[in-house]
């Protein structure tokens, strides 16, 4: 098997915590060659943190010079579509942060490019990944939990508002929570049941982070326990972007999801997906189903054992396991478990999601897709 030649584009948080330690981890079957980021010391300082080859500060002349096979964009989400198209302009198979794209036209352009040059690209929705939603799936797709009618999830910060980068700006975000959270959960959610979204009703608000000052937040819960190197507080005024969504989604399978999601609310912190069914519902994280056995209501919970849980010491285990997918894909052609398709139709979604919540009305996704 020839090793691939990789490049990581963009070294913040994530280059440094997840992308770049995965393709080292996978080194007998690619090669991380180079990294490349606008700020030249952050470029640098990561090449010598990891051993990398070269480092650069202008991605046109990384992508010239070292020809990589695969790259992984890590810049920030308004940012994503001109890094992909580049990237596959110059023959590279493109590994995407999430979202791939900040609206379902720009989503359309990335994946008829990729196809037109024979190229894979994939959105990192690494969450399909963690053992809980792939025992959701596997449940699922087995029929113990019948046809899945109801659906909610609530990803909520109580405060934890990104203390790094340029997540507070919507010229290099594109949106706010719900591109950061909420993303991942409708992503994985769509995923479980094998649905889509009809319709999408959703609303937004930013009080919180604008008014506020000096209220003290975590910079682990605010979602990066490690690889911040650039630590910065936005500034109140500043703030362009959602600190809470939530909204319904009318699905196609006939039933609905409701959902919350916060970096900043009066709120307990929470972390959930509930999903009921006709034959059970399931509880995420805790992988506990709710049913019925012979006569009793009957909850199950399934013994889980540590070792069945790959790189659990990891910060962002999904990266992992979505670069070995990869990996075994442009390899040894398997499968990838996260398809255009479905990408695509999530940008959809998060394009009616803000369209909702500015016209304030229900949107159709035919109105998009
Ligand atoms: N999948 C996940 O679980 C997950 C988790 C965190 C972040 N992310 C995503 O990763 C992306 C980056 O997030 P982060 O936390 O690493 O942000 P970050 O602010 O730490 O890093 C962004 C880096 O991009 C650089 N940059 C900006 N524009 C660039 C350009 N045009 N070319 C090259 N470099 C450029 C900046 O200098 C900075 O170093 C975002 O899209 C975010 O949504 C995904």
């Amino acid at each position: 098997m020839e090793k691939l030649k990789v490049a990581v584009i963009s070294c913040g948080m994530i280059a440094n915590t997840a992308h770049i330690p995965a393709y080292q981890y996978y080194r007998d079957r690619c090669e991380l060659t180079a990294v490349c980021d606008l700020n030249a010391r952050t470029a640098q300082q990561t090449a010598e943190r990891f051993g990398i080859p070269k480092w650069y500060t202008n991605t046109q002349q990384m992508l010239e010079a070292e020809k990589p096979d695969l790259v992984s964009v890590c810049v920030p989400n308004a940012f994503h579509k001109e890094t992909a198209m580049l990237a596959l302009s110059h023959g590279a198979h493109v590994i995407c942060e999430k979202p791939v794209a900040m609206n379902h036209q720009d989503a359309k352009e990335l994946y008829e490019e990729a196809d037109r040059r024979g190229l894979m690209l994939v959105a990192c929705q690494v969450i399909r990944y963690y053992p809980e939603y792939l025992f959701a799936k596997e449940m699922y797709d087995q029929g113990e939990l019948g046809e899945i009618y109801y659906s909610e999830f609530s990803l909520i910060r109580r405060r934890g508002v990104p203390k790094w980068g340029a997540f507070h700006k919507k010229s290099a975000s594109g949106g706010g929570v719900l591109c950061d959270l909420g993303v991942h959960m409708i992503d994985a959610a769509l995923w479980i049941m094998g649905t889509k979204v009809k319709s999408v009703c959703g609303m937004t608000s930013s009080w919180l982070a604008r008014n506020e000052k000096d209220v003290v937040m975590s910079l682990k819960e605010s979602g990066a326990p490690a690889g911040v190197f650039t630590r910065q507080q936005y500034r109140a005024e500043e703030f362009e972007v959602e600190e809470f969504a939530s909204g319904t989604l009318r699905l196609e399978n006939g039933g609905t999801m409701n959902f919350k999601t916060s970096w900043a609310v009066n709120l307990p912190p929470e972390y959930s997906m509930r999903l009921a069914g006709t034959r059970a519902g399931i509880l995420l994280p805790e992988m506990k189903l709710l049913g019925t056995m012979g006569r009793y209501q009957a909850d199950i919970e399934p013994r889980v054992f540590a070792e069945e849980a790959p790189f659990a010491q990891e910060v962002f285990p999904g990266h992992f396991l979505l670069i070995e997918g990869v990996l075994d894909h442009l390899q040894k052609g398997t499968e990838l478990m996260i398809t255009p398709e479905q990408t695509r139709h999530v940008t959809a979604v998060i394009e009616a999601f803000y369209r909702s919540a500015a016209e304030q009305r229900e949107v159709l996704i035919s109105e998009i897709e």
